[in-house]
């Protein structure tokens, strides 16, 4: 099970761990969203701090690096350095009050991990 509907409010989001990647869960306008929480522009999370995801008006999920905005309802960028690009939506299923994650979709790589590979690439020369 992804969560359950009484968790959810307007306004605020959910991080959640799905198999070793992190899930993004939201309520707008009484309907779940859930997107993995990898950015379009370089695969990074979203977030620097734990279930730190909305901008400040609380009206577009933000990315914490360059600031790209995306639409709360379908994950379209709308501002930034990925515009027109989209967050990964994961699809749910709802059974009475428990969403669950549906079978058979695709789950995204891992992020990337830029402190690692400036380490490697710095033991490599
Ligand atoms: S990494 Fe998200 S906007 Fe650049």
């Amino acid at each position: 099970m992804l969560c359950q509907h009484s968790q959810l409010s307007e306004g605020t989001t959910l991080e959640l761990e799905y198999r070793g990647s992190t899930i993004i869960v939201l309520l707008h306008q009484q309907q779940l969203h859930a997107y993995w929480n990898l950015c379009p522009h370089l695969s990074v999370p979203l977030n620097w701090a734990p279930n730190r995801f909305l901008d400040p008006s609380k009206s577009y999920l933000q990315c914490a690096t360059h600031g790209a905005l995306f639409q709360l309802d379908d994950g379209l960028c709308v501002s930034g350095p990925c515009s027109d690009d989209r967050l990964q939506r994961v699809e749910t299923e709802r059974v009475g009050d428990d969403y669950y994650i549906s079978a058979g979709q695709q789950q995204p790589e891992s992020p990337r991990n830029f402190r690692r590979e400036a380490l490697e690439e710095m033991e490599g020369d």
